[in-house]
């Protein structure tokens, strides 16, 4: 049954690094990896692109529903067109945010999520991986860094992608979202009682994932 097969969630706000914890966890315990903010920037993308308002819960429900997703590896593809790109764009995150607000949108996705739920194990990253969609969880992670330190790091991605950025609008956008994110009705952002807390701000991505692997081997035999 889903509920023994092994997972740990890793939530957090905005650019804390989960995902770079996350899919290194995977990577070294050989687990499956669930970007849960990619599917809310998908059903963003997708809805955008079909004209639906960004308050029209159903509407999006809807086109969530028809969706035609395949992952590869770290690639998403949105039919046949390869989406990874476009699914990290500034406006795509924000309208992601505000329609993650949604019950509808939220229920629309919860199957899905779900689903990667599959041996050998699984390690979970978004907002309300250990509240909501795997309180079951065998290890929960609670990321956190400094807005000033986030705002850095994604200011430096952009960079390093060529693109445009300002780390004081950046920092701004980054702490709206987090409001927005943990004062929503829905699955706010914040920490399960459960979960363990882990601030990033001085940590180099290998001591983070050095913590996390010791804590997992104390829960151990499970995965
Ligand atoms: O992690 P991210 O920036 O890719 O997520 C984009 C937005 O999706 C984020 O602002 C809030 C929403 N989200 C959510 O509500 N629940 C999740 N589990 C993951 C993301």
């Amino acid at each position: 049954p889903r509920e023994q097969v092994p997972v740990i969630t890793i939530d957090g706000p905005t650019a804390s690094g989960k995902g770079t914890l996350a899919s290194t966890l995977a990577a070294a315990l050989g687990y499956h990896f669930l970007d849960s903010g990619s599917l809310y920037r998908v059903a963003a993308l997708a809805s955008l692109q079909a004209g639906v308002s960004d308050s029209d819960g159903p509407g999006i429900a809807a086109v969530i529903a028809t969706l035609r997703l395949r992952f590869d590896g770290p690639r998403l593809y949105l039919g046949d067109t390869e989406v990874s790109e476009e699914l990290r764009r500034e406006d795509v995150g924000s309208r992601a945010s505000r329609i993650s607000a949604l019950a509808d949108v939220r229920a629309a996705l919860y199957a899905l999520q779900v689903s990667f739920r599959r041996p050998p194990g699984l390690v979970a990253d978004g907002r309300d991986m250990g509240t909501v969609i795997f309180p079951d969880a065998q290890l929960k992670v609670f990321l956190t860094a400094s807005a000033a330190t986030r705002a850095e790091r994604r200011h430096k991605q952009l960079i390093s992608k060529g693109m445009p950025s300002n780390i004081d609008s950046l920092r701004a956008d980054l702490e709206a979202r987090d409001a927005r994110d943990r004062t929503r009705a829905i699955a706010p952002l914040q920490p399960a009682e459960d979960a363990q807390l882990l601030d990033n701000s001085a940590q180099a991505v290998e001591e983070s994932v050095a913590v996390v692997l010791d804590w997992w081997a104390k829960r151990r035999p499970f995965g």
